[in-house]
């Protein structure tokens, strides 16, 4: 049976009832939340597949798993989106060949489209976290970037994880939000929005305030975003919850402190400033600075600050051989 029979084609123009739905269906409103993100995700996020991202995920990477076993010959990514953490990782040398599998059927032609582009070895499926359609034993790695907070049933994930694992292979998730970083983010970036959109609705600086219809549509995304973030991570619960699933050789790092408390308001200031105002310029010192906040995080305050504090976590685990 070929792909194109099993997997449901996207949606990117829900209607109102679907989204009034997806309200009290977290599943429901990841597919219409990253349908209608999948053309236009790559852009929001500063998505790239050159040095800049191939060097952020290898170095996520190599910072929980080490650089053993690599190049992995097959790996599949959960929750793949555009395909930013797989296919930079397989263009960094850690990974042959890949699958990509996502809830949103948006984004697995997106991620496929992106690896066509790179001439990787790729193939995908529409695929929910909970029910892996892949046989048991099948590959040698199983990544994942800023996923498992949107799965309902997180160890039931885990578990077919460690399933479709073949015995002695690795997973890796990174990109999770920790209970006290998503807190304080949050707080940064509601206090960023209020005071830029309220400081630009008068005077010299109205010509920085987005158009409000767009400002709307981002209070609504924004709204059904707080629908799809269901989880935030303890790093030592999260070690727990590998265990409990089969996995061994657990391990859990936290990373960004300083480069979050920075990363978070300047991110949200412009999500609310139109974009023509992000000069190049501006776009790099942003870029610098959180390389460098990042470097302060890494060398310094990640031996001085509890593991809790930092707003990334990632974890790694092996299905027993
Ligand atoms: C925040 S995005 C991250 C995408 C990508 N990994 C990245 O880092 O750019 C989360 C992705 O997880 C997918 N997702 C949410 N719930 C899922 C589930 N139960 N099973 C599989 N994918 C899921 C969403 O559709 C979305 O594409």
């Amino acid at each position: 049976m070929s792909d194109a029979v099993v997997d449901p084609p996207p949606n990117p123009h829900a209607t109102a009832e679907q989204v009034k739905a997806a309200y009290a269906d977290p599943k429901l409103a990841n597919v219409l939340y990253h349908d209608w993100e999948a053309g236009t995700y790559d852009e929001k996020w500063s998505i790239s597949y050159d040095e800049r991202c191939i060097s952020y995920a290898t170095d996520v990477f190599d910072a929980v798993a080490g650089e053993d076993g690599q190049p992995y010959p097959t790996a599949m990514e959960l929750g793949s989106g555009t395909g930013f953490f797989l296919l930079n990782l397989m263009q960094g040398g850690v990974i042959k060949k890949g699958s990509v599998t996502d809830l949103s059927p948006g984004m697995v032609r997106v991620a496929l489209r992106n690896a066509e582009k790179l001439g990787l070895d790729v193939d995908g499926r529409v695929a929910d976290a909970e029910r892996i359609p892949y046989p048991d034993n099948t590959f040698d790695l199983v990544v994942g970037h800023a996923v498992l907070h949107h799965i309902p049933d997180v160890p039931a994930a885990l578990r077919e994880v460690l399933r479709v694992l073949k015995p002695g292979g690795r997973f890796v998730f990174a990109g999770e939000p920790t209970k006290i970083g998503d807190f304080y983010a949050r707080k940064l970036g509601q206090l960023t929005w209020w005071l830029t959109t309220n400081v630009t609705k008068f005077g010299p600086l109205s010509a920085w305030r987005r158009p409000q219809e767009e400002l709307d549509e981002s209070s609504r995304a924004a709204a059904l975003e707080a629908v799809v973030d269901i989880h935030t991570f303890d790093p030592g619960d999260l070690e727990r919850m590998a265990r409990g699933a089969g996995a061994t050789e657990v391990r859990a790092v936290t990373e960004e402190f300083a480069a979050a408390l920075a990363g978070w308001p300047i991110r949200t200031f412009e999500a609310a400033v139109p974009a023509e105002k992000l000069t190049v310029r501006w776009r790099l010192f942003a870029y610098h600075l959180w390389l460098r906040l990042s470097a302060l995080d890494k060398k310094i305050l990640a031996r001085v600050l509890p593991r809790q504090l930092f707003y990334n976590v990632m974890i790694t685990g092996v299905k027993r051989p």
